[in-house]
């Protein structure tokens, strides 16, 4: 992605409605549930107050002392630890609640359809949107050159983290952990934003050194890799949905937007909206790059240690059957033709026989149902075994 700025900032703008376009339906905006801001722009809106916090936190050197204070703030009921530096304490009392619009009978509804949906779940979220991230460039070159960039076994710990906290039955309730999760994933983002800048090594390679990274618009794109992907994905794949699960998906993504920063005005309120934002601001942005390509083959070689049940030639195949030739080939995902039939045959039939719509149990229904099994091992283990790193505000970029 060259040249994000105007042609995306229009983009952008015209799928949330706020630049007139002929072609583009006003996307979310007449169903507003905040404040209308036209003329906003979310690729210039970041996350000030914290933004603010969060510097002068780096600047006194007081983030170890933040990260040991929040270490035991878990449960979204468990009090803000209190004496945080830089007024941090009373900003997280502030934000660390649902917002007015949240419907909690729609977040257990969600939190429903997660469990009920899981094994499609585990593999679109871990095998799609995972390795999609690597492919969207503001992202990759963000996540590579932070100090997090450096271990990406324990960052994908960290992310594994908010997924489950998010998918959880209760993640919205006091005693889950969602929104917990979230606020420090929000003060983590706050912390980038100020450090990246400082990196001579993401400075080289960003597209734009001088705008600041994780905009609410870089926020939103990297939202439809994960919600409106898998949302795409369940329906191309004729997974049984009501209406109503449906909605109740998308609240749950809706409020983690919020949590994160993105102001209501830019949240999608629709799926069509959401789908038609990401064709403008997603789809146009994938492209490789070299940071990218090697996140992506840390990512896939994390599995290498543990046994997931099939060969790597079959996970490269999963990938490119979910996301595309296209982006196999730029990640160089060596082709196992074999595996591909396999895949391109075996999974809509494993789909159809785990929803009941086939009789007879398909071909490699065991090995899919393998596959999916030590994936979910891997992301239930990773999370709530009692070592699993905590997320934490990093200090620094990664060195080089
Ligand atoms: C950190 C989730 C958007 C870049 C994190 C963490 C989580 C997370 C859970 C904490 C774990 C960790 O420290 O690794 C999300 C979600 C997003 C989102 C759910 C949107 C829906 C973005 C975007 C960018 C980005 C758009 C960049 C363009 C980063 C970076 C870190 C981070 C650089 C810090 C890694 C480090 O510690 O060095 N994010 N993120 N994130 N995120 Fe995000």
């Amino acid at each position: 992605m060259s040249n994000l700025s105007r042609r995306n900032v229009l983009s952008l703008g015209v799928a949330l409605g706020l630049v007139s376009a002929a072609s583009a339906a006003p996307a979310w905006a007449s169903a507003a549930a905040g404040p209308a801001a036209p003329g906003a722009d979310p690729w210039w809106v970041w996350d000030d107050e914290v933004d603010r916090i969060m510097a002068a936190v780096l600047e006194a050197g007081q983030v170890p002392s933040v990260n040991t204070a929040i270490r035991s703030w878990v449960n979204n009921g468990d009090p803000v630890p209190g004496g945080l530096p830089g007024g941090l304490s009373t900003y997280l009392q502030k934000v660390s609640r649902l917002p007015s619009w949240a419907d909690l009978a729609k977040l257990r509804l969600a939190a429903d359809f997660n469990r009920r949906k899981d094994t499609y779940l585990f593999m679109l979220y871990g095998l799609g949107s995972g390795i999609m991230s690597t492919v969207i460039p503001r992202e990759a070159k963000s996540v590579y050159w932070s100090a997090g960039g450096a271990d990406m076994q324990d960052r994908a710990a960290k992310t594994f983290t908010f997924g489950y906290d998010l998918s959880d039955h209760n993640g919205f309730e006091p005693a889950g952990q969602f929104v917990v999760t979230a606020n420090k994933t929000r003060l983590v983002h706050a912390a980038v934003r100020h450090l990246l800048p400082r990196s001579p090594h993401w400075i080289a390679v960003a597209d734009e050194p001088n705008r600041i990274p994780i905009s609410n618009g870089d926020i939103l794109v990297t939202f439809h890799s994960l919600g409106t992907f898998v949302h795409k994905k369940l329906r191309e794949w004729r997974v049984p949905m009501s209406a109503q699960d449906e909605a109740a998906f998308l609240h749950s993504w809706q409020v983690a937007m919020h949590l994160l920063g993105v102001r209501e005005e830019f949240i999608p309120r629709t799926w069509a909206a959401a789908h038609a934002q990401s064709e403008q601001v997603l789809t146009p942005v994938l492209a490789p790059t070299r940071e990218g390509r090697e996140l992506a083959e840390d990512l896939l070689g994390l599995t290498a240690q543990v046994d997931l049940g099939v060969t790597r030639g079959f996970l490269n195949e999963f990938v490119r059957y979910v996301l595309s030739d296209a982006i196999g080939d730029w990640l160089g995902l060596r082709r196992d033709h074999a595996a591909a039939a396999l895949v391109r045959t075996g999974w809509p039939a494993y789909v159809a026989f785990r929803e009941g719509l086939l009789p007879v149990m398909p071909v490699g229904f065991y090995l899919f149902d393998q596959l999916i099994r030590a994936l979910a091992m891997l992301f239930l283990n990773k999370v709530t075994s009692p070592t699993t790193t905590p997320i934490t505000i990093p200090t620094g970029n990664r060195p080089g």
